[in-house]
Parts: C-alpha cells; sequence; structure tokens
C-alpha cells in the first residue's frame, strides 16, 4: 500500500454481537470498507442513520477496535499503537470534532482553560507567554476572540461558539486531520454553513485533511472533495462530489438525487435528506442491501453481494455495471 496517502482504509470491518442471549447474532456494522484520504482533501462519509458512519469514525479515532482490517495514518497501523509516545502523537495528528459541542467540554471548567491545557500536554508551548499567543492565534483561525470566550463556562456560549473552540484545539496540536462526525447537526441551522465554510477555510490556509460525516448531502456537497455513500455498512458509491451527487449511478444514491442543493448554497442548503426509516433487517440480508428497496432489482441482487466496480475513478457497488 501506498505511503503518500494522509490515511489508507482497507477492508475496515466492525461486527457486533447482538441480540438476546438465545438468540445472537452478528451485525456488521462495517463491511470490509476501503478508501483513501489525501492531504488537503475533504472527504465526506454521507449515509442515513444507522448506517455504520459513527462506528466508523470510532475506529478511525482508535476509540474502538476493528474486527479485522488496516488504518494506515502517514504509513503507520494506527490499530497497532501500543506505546504512549506514538499514541499521543496519533491524538495530535487526528483530532476529533464531536456532535454535541456541550459533551466535548466539561461543565465544571472554563472552555479557555482546555486551550491551555492542550497547548501544554502536548508539548507545543511551555511558557506563559507563548501559550497566551498560541491560544489567541488559533482562536483567531477559527473566528472566535478571546474577549467572547474568557472566563466563561461552555453553558455560557453557543454550540456554535464551543464547535468553533473544538476546532481551535485541533489547530492547537497541529493537527493534520479532522475527524468531524455530524458537526453541525445539533448546531442553530443559520449557523451551520459558517462552521462547515470553516473546514474549507482551513482546508486552503493550513493544509488540513477534514473526514466529514452527514446525514446531510448539502453542505457535503458544497464543501467536500470526495463522496462516500455508506448503505447499511458499505460503501456503495465513491467519488468527487460534483460526479456523484450529480450524475449518481447507485440507484441509492439516485434516490438521494432529487435532495441535491442548488448550487446556491444559500438557497436551499438548510434542507435535510429525509431518508428512509432504518430497517436493522437490511444489515444480515444476503445479496445487495438495496435490493428489497431498489427500483431496478434483478434476481442476482438478492443473491449475491455486488464487487466494486471502477468506472472512470468512481467506484458503484451495484449489479447493473457488471
Ligand atoms: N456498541 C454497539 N453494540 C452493538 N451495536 C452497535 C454498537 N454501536 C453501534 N451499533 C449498531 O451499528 C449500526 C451502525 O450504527 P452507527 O455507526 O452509530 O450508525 P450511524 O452513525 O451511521 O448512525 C446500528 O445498527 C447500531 O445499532
Ligand atoms: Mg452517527
Amino acid at each position: 500500500m501506498s505511503n503518500d496517502k494522509l490515511l489508507s482504509v482497507k477492508n475496515l470491518t466492525k461486527i457486533f454481537r447482538v441480540g438476546s442471549l438465545l438468540f445472537k447474532k452478528d451485525l456488521i456494522a462495517v463491511n470490509r470498507v476501503s478508501f483513501d484520504i489525501d492531504k488537503q482533501e475533504i472527504f465526506t462519509l454521507a449515509g442515513e442513520s444507522g448506517s455504520g458512519k459513527s462506528t466508523f469514525a470510532r475506529m478511525l479515532l482508535g476509540l474502538i477496535k476493528p474486527t479485522y482490517g488496516i488504518i494506515l495514518y502517514k504509513g503507520v497501523d494506527i490499530t497497532k499503537i501500543k506505546s504512549a509516545k506514538e499514541k499521543l502523537w496519533f491524538t495530535k495528528e487526528v483530532q476529533p470534532i464531536f456532535q454535541d459541542p456541550f459533551e466535548t467540554f466539561s461543565p465544571l471548567n472554563r472552555v479557555e482553560t482546555y486551550l491551555y491545557d492542550t497547548a501544554i500536554n502536548y508539548g507545543i508551548a511551555k511558557k506563559r507567554d507563548e501559550v497566551y499567543r498560541i491560544v489567541v492565534d488559533k482562536l483567531n483561525a477559527v473566528g472566535l476572540s478571546l474577549r467572547e470566550i474568557q472566563g466563561r463556562y461552555p453553558h455560557e456560549l453557543s454550540g456554535g461558539q464551543l464547535q468553533r473552540v473544538s476546532i481551535a484545539r485541533a489547530l492547537i496540536t497541529e493537527a493534520s486531520l479532522l475527524v468531524a462526525d455530524e458537526p453541525v447537526s445539533m448546531i442553530d441551522a443559520s449557523l451551520r454553513m459558517s462552521i462547515v465554510n470553516l473546514f474549507k477555510d482551513l482546508k486552503e490556509k493550513f493544509g488540513l485533511s477534514v473526514f466529514y460525516i452527514t446525514h446531510d448531502l448539502a453542505t457535503a456537497y458544497y464543501i467536500s472533495d470526495r463522496i462516500g455513500v455508506m448503505l447499511r455498512g458499505s460503501i456503495v458509491e465513491l467519488g468527487p462530489v460534483e460526479k456523484v451527487l450529480n450524475e449518481p449511478m447507485h440507484p441509492y444514491t439516485q434516490i438521494l438525487k432529487q435532495s441535491v442543493p442548488d448550487p446556491n448554497p444559500e438557497k436551499q442548503w438548510e434542507e435535510d435528506i429525509q431518508l428512509s426509516a432504518f430497517d436493522i433487517r437490511e444489515f444480515t440480508m444476503t445479496g445487495c442491501k438495496f435490493s428489497a428497496r431498489c427500483p431496478f432489482v434483478m434476481d442476482i441482487c438478492k443473491e449475491k453481494d455486488p464487487d466494486n466496480i471502477d468506472t472512470n475513478g468512481r467506484i458503484v457497488k451495484c449489479h447493473l455495471y457488471r
């Protein structure tokens, strides 16, 4: 596997044992997922609720162990990291932005303390004035001033401000990859675009990469370079975001097409994509996981899981394109 990619994921799989004591079965929450993320790239993982996005993110962040598969970050297999030194390096490099900003911060601490501690604990700065300068600098980079947050506790700030503080933290550790799991879904609709735009800004200014998880295709369309569409644990279509969302090939992506925003982001970006209700049976059925809902279903779809077919730099997991 080449090492010039920032991140390479190969056959990543997570199987949960679910059900009651007598009726245990395997739920393949993430099913042999493979893709790369480049330096200075925004990659979106989109899919309806329950498709395995957060499970994927948690493996990426080292919070849960994959059942099998490889995650190479800058050429290092992070599932095998053991030493404290390597762990520190990895948590510095790959920073999370969580869905609920109020859970990210302790309600008992002033928000700025969190930033000072980050600079100190990661060995970014030692001297007091140096720590202060870095914190001020990074807050400015995310559109905040120290004055706005100074002396304040999390509940005294808005969700949008707190997400900006989380992003400032990632800038303090000089992270190369942000893993943002539905970072704006709990933020006031009128502020969402300004936060996702910040990802785009930071990509351009600092060469950051962002792994952006969302069920909102409108923001994905606007900020991403590439997108992977996830269905019941598998990526069913992957490619450049304009291509995938304007000319979707997979019938599942085609269903989402109606929801693709007007190119003018001001106009429609707020609209959430309403996908069909989550059905756990689709995780365990044989063949294509979309076959029960697909308008183009064929006999083979119910029998055999489709292969990943590469057509012009786009990957589609569908028997229609054999
Ligand atoms: N710790 C767990 N134990 C058992 N099942 C889990 C666990 N975590 C997630 N799942 C299941 O895995 C599937 C994918 O969940 P998740 O990754 O949270 O999806 P998403 O983030 O796309 O909504 C769901 O069916 C969920 O119930
Ligand atoms: Mg989730």
